[in-house]
């Protein structure tokens, strides 16, 4: 067993294009792997016993991405997650979205919001799947609600201000590993990231398996995690 494990473990797959180039293959192929991996990576956290895991599936900046494109991966999503629907209840995997569901195409919404219902009792793993999500969206987000909340400046406490994220209730990510050797945050989990480890791999998100996760586990584990204080914690 690893020695300290995070609680929470937040993954920007990325990749799945230049892996489909590299092989002369479409870019939908490359999205096609790219849900194998995450299926086996979401099996090997739920083994790892890590309570929330959180993976990057769409960012609000990606509808400017050619229309075809975007269309696929919604529907390669739904077929996602309906197929993983089954299993995602045997394994006690409860599944959260974070982002504006309401801007998705109507038939995406539907698998999403079944699937939510269903697996709602599930308590083993969170697996928050980030969908048409932007992080400065949702702070922006919070604010107005806060606001229409009429909620008092005195008041207004960052404990408080979580509350009004997706991820209320939910604790901050341990670690946060990207994919495929960018290394930028683009735009994923701004509030919560705050002290997040960050692992950075070349690895192409298809190509990233269960062993490389440990690797990144083991990694995270000899970090100093100090939080503003002299000695590590
Ligand atoms: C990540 O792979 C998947 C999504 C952003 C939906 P990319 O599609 O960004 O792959 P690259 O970065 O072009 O290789
Ligand atoms: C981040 O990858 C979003 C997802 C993995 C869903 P992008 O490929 O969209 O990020 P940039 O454009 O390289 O920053
Ligand atoms: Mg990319």
């Amino acid at each position: 067993m690893l020695n300290r494990t995070p609680r929470h473990l937040a993954i920007i797959m990325d990749g799945n294009g230049r892996w489909a180039n590299k092989r002369n293959l479409s870019r939908s192929e490359g999205h096609n792997q790219g849900t194998r991996a995450a299926r086996s990576i979401v099996e090997e956290v739920r083994r790892l016993e890590i309570p929330y895991l959180t993976l990057y599936a769409f960012s609000r900046e990606n509808w400017a991405r050619p229309r075809e494109e975007v269309s696929f991966l919604f529907s390669l999503l739904g077929r996602f997650i309906q197929g993983e629907l089954q299993s995602l209840i045997k394994q006690d995997i409860r599944l959260n979205i974070l982002g504006e569901l309401d801007e998705l195409p109507m038939p995406t919404r539907k698998v999403v919001n079944h699937a939510c219902s269903k697996t709602k009792s599930c308590s083993s793993m969170n697996l928050n799947l980030a969908l048409n999500y932007s992080g400065r969206h949702e702070i922006v987000r919070a604010c107005k609600a806060v606001m229409q909340k009429g909620l008092s400046p005195d008041d207004l406490t960052e404990e408080v201000f979580s509350e009004y994220l997706y991820t209320a209730g939910q604790p901050d990510p341990d670690l946060i590993i990207r994919t495929s050797g960018e290394l930028r945050i683009s735009n994923y989990l701004l509030y919560q990231s705050a002290y997040s480890e960050l692992y950075f791999t070349p690895t192409l998100w298809p190509d990233f398996t269960p062993q490389e996760l440990r690797t990144a586990l083991e990694d995270f584990a000899t970090r100093q995690r100090r939080l503003g204080r002299v000695e590590s914690i």
